[in-house]
């Protein structure tokens, strides 16, 4: 049976390495997400919101971080795996959209392929069905010339279609969580609406998770179910949106 929780984090503490000893960034933080319902985290600029999605994403350098706790994702605890097994979560149960796609897209590979590998890392798909599963994940995200884009390297596209390129290789495998890291800060504000409305059609497809960190409070009421506030390196309040923004704390 799926569990009713596709994530229960549970006392998570991350550390980082700086000048050789670990320093704390973000401390004990107890949450978790249900299938289906949208999470905003907010918080200030530091206070640890891409620190908590990148563990959950299991993405930290384990050489550079130190994590306790526990990470369900799906049942599966995630602390503690790396390589392989770690590969085989990420994109099958969890994919995420990152602050910045020039940093998180390979500069030097073709959009058709960069989906191709993320495709080929999990067997959700079969190979024969891969190029047909490039062009309808491209058509869902809106790219308007799919044929030609599977040719084009990231340069060569706008920001929203980076974005949205982005956005197909974080569900090309059907996650049941999406975690989306300020999907929409580096764009314009019509185009920001469009990318927002693209990841909740996707959600509401397969009933994902999501987590969405967000500065923008106008976006967190249209969207979020729920909000969690960070603020230096704790969770400090978790509420619906209806009582944050009734009754902030
Ligand atoms: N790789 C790293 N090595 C050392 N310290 C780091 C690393 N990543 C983050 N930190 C530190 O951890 C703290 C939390 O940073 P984090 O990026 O999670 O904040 P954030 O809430 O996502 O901020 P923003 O809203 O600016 O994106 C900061 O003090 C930051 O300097
Ligand atoms: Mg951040």
């Amino acid at each position: 049976m799926e569990s009713e929780n596709i994530l229960e984090a549970k006392q998570v503490s991350v550390a980082f390495r700086i000048a050789g000893k670990f320093q704390k960034a973000i401390y004990d933080i107890d949450l978790s997400l249900r299938r289906g319902e949208v999470l905003a985290i907010v918080g200030e600029s530091g206070s640890g919101k891409s620190t908590f999605a990148t563990a959950v994403m299991g993405l930290h350098n384990p050489n550079q971080t130190q994590i306790t706790g526990s990470i369900l994702l799906d049942d599966e605890e995630v602390i503690g795996k790396t390589g392989d097994s770690m590969a085989s979560i990420r994109g099958s149960k969890v994919g995420m959209i990152f602050q910045n796609p020039l940093t998180a897209l390979n500069p030097l590979m073709k959009i058709g392929q960069q989906i191709k590998e993320m495709l080929a890392v999990h067997d959700v798909y079969p190979e024969n069905q891969y190029e047909s599963r490039i062009f309808q994940l491209l058509e869902q995200v809106g790219i308007p010339n799919p044929k030609r884009v599977v040719n084009q390297f990231p340069h060569q596209l706008s920001g929203g279609m980076r974005q949205r390129v982005m956005i197909a290789i974080a569900i090309a495998n059907d996650p049941d969580l999406i975690i989306a890291d300020e999907p929409t800060t580096a764009l314009d504000v019509t185009i920001q609406a469009q990318i927002l409305d693209l990841i909740l059609e996707v959600q509401k497809k397969k009933n994902a998770g999501v987590i969405l960190i967000t500065h923008d409070l106008g976006v967190v009421a249209e969207v979020a179910d729920t909000v969690a506030v960070m603020y230096a390196g704790q969770l400090v309040e978790k509420a619906s949106v209806e009582e944050i923004f009734q009754n902030p704390k």
